[in-house]
Parts: structure tokens; sequence; C-alpha cells
């Protein structure tokens, strides 16, 4: 099945690690040029280097957050001089704070809104003339299941809400949008096994008893017994999928992909006796 994304300009937020990478990945295999964009240079240079490996496809980064406005300036200037249009955006950047509600502080409602709802709206608001310049495009929003389900991670007031706007974001933006024929979906997993976030989680449930080597072998256990989960490379072909042409009546949507498991890693860690 031809994906018809050759040659197609895409940008990925959060590009680096995890499904944004993964992303990045599969784009260039279908011959996309990509350009990825995170804060850690260094991860950026490793992510470009291990895609340019596979001799497929282009691929470009530039050092951003995306929770700062002037920052997704210089990337938007950057596509456009680089590569003079942009059809496929994916807003996966994002994370959470989960923490019990009388603990969330200002600064964690902020930042909160800012890397995960913001970041996707400011992102859009830059890119979509670019897109209705070159005659369409398309963007996909990544969520989290958190954005469904009430405290699954518990402590989810601050992360649940300002990921379900990204939901909301994408069912107006794609009514808004489908005159100038960009299409505009979400994807939002479930957990999956990405080891930056589960190393994340892992710290904040063992607090000051974190020992690595505790940790990855519970991880390894708890992995075995309560699975299936998936990995970025499930939700990267879904986010691909969205991005084609074979998905060409798919708007306004948001799908999940957590492969019914509906347990929350988070949950099990924290309680976990084994
Ligand atoms: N993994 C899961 O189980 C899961 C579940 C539900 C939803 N999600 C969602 O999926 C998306 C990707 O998650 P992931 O698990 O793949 O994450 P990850 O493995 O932790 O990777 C996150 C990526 O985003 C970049 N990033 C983080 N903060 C950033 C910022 N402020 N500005 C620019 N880039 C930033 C990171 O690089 P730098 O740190 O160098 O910037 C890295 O490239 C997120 O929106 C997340 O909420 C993930």
């Amino acid at each position: 099945m031809d994906l018809e994304l050759r040659n197609k300009v895409a940008v990925v937020t959060g590009g680096s690690k995890g499904i944004g990478l993964a992303t990045a990945h599969l784009l260039a295999r279908e011959g996309a040029r990509v350009l990825i964009t995170a804060r850690g240079e260094a991860a950026l240079a490793n992510a470009v280097r291990e895609i340019k490996a596979e001799g497929s496809g282009e691929v470009d980064a530039i050092a951003a957050d995306v929770a700062i406005p002037a920052d997704l300036d210089r990337v938007t200037a950057f596509a456009k001089d680089r590569f003079g249009r942009v059809d496929i955006l994916v807003n996966n950047a994002g994370t959470g704070t989960y923490k019990p509600f009388l603990e969330v502080t200002d600064e964690d409602l902020e930042y909160g809104m800012a890397i995960n709802f913001f970041a996707q709206f400011r992102l859009s608001q830059r890119i979509v003339p670019i897109m209705i310049d070159a005659g369409g495009g398309v963007i996909i929003n990544v969520s989290g299941r958190t954005a469904y389900q009430a405290a699954n991670p518990p402590g989810s007031t601050c992360t649940g809400p300002a990921k379900a706007a990204e939901l909301r974001f994408t069912t107006d933006l794609a009514e808004e949008l489908r005159p100038q024929n960009i299409r505009v979906n979400c994807v939002v997993p479930g957990v999956v096994i990405t080891p930056d976030r589960f190393e994340k989680w892992e710290r904040e449930a063992a607090g000051n008893d974190y020992d690595e080597t505790i940790a990855l072998a519970r991880r390894e256990k708890i992995i075995a017994e309560s699975g299936p989960w998936g990995d970025a490379w499930q939700v990267a072909e879904t986010i691909v999928y969205l991005a084609s042409a074979r998905a060409s009546y798919v708007n306004g949507e948001s799908l999940l992909v957590d492969g019914a498991n509906k347990q929350s890693y988070t949950r099990i860690i924290r309680n976990y006796e084994g």
C-alpha cells in the first residue's frame, strides 16, 4: 500500500526520543523530509544520525522548547526557509505532572498547559498559514489516555485537563480548516513503554528510596505480569497512517491506541509490593 508520503515535508515535535523519534523514523522510511525538534541537542544529533544511517528520506533537526513561543517562531522560520512548505505537523512533545490536587502549584498548572495544549495550539497557528499557501496539509496531535480516564494515572487533575483540551482542539480545528484541505486528527496513547517516561514515573513513586537496579527489576516483572504493553512504534504507526493519503477521509477524530490495556503503570508502581 502506497502511503503517498514521498517528498512530503513533516515537522515532528519531541522527535529525539520515544513516540516522536519512532514517527520520524517511519516517515523518513516512507521517503518524507523530516524536521525534528526537542530541547536537548545531543539527543537530537543522535536521532539524526540514527535516521540517516537507515539511508531513506531526509532529516534535519532544530533545538527548541515547545513551551516557549519564540522557539516556535524559530522552528516555523527554519521549516519555511529549509523546505518552503510543511505538509505534515506532528504535535507530539508533551508531558505530565502527577500529584495530589492540593500539591499542584501554579507553576505546574501553567507549565502543564504550556507544554501540552498551548504548544499544539501555538505551533499549529504558525504552521497552518504555510499549509494554506501550499493548498493543504495534515496535523496530528498526540494526547494521552488521561484525557478520558479519571485518576489514570492517579493525581491527574493538572495533566488530564491539559490533554483533554487537545482532543477538543482537534475537533474544532478540523472543522475550521476543512475548507482549506487541512485534516486534523489526534492520537491518544495508553501506556507505552518509553524508557525515559518509565524512569520518571519510577523515580516519582520511589522518592528518596529510588534505586536504579531495583527499579529496572521491578519494571521487568510488572511488564511481564500485567501486559501486553505497547511501544512507541505502535503509536508511531498510527500517527503515520493518519498522516498518509490512506486516511484521507479521517478528520477530526481522536484515536485511542492502548491495546485495551486499561491499567496505569504509575498506579501499579506506587502500590508495588513484590
Ligand atoms: N509514553 C507513554 O506512555 C505516553 C502515554 C500517553 C501519552 N503520551 C504522550 O505522547 C507524547 C510523547 O511521549 P513519549 O513517551 O514519547 O515521550 P519521551 O519518550 O519522554 O520523549 C519526549 C520527547 O519530547 C521532547 N520534549 C520534552 N519536553 C519538551 C519541550 N518542552 N519542548 C520540546 N521538546 C520536548 C523530548 O526531548 P527533550 O527532553 O530533549 O526536549 C523528547 O524528544 C507526549 O505528548 C505524551 O504526553 C505518552
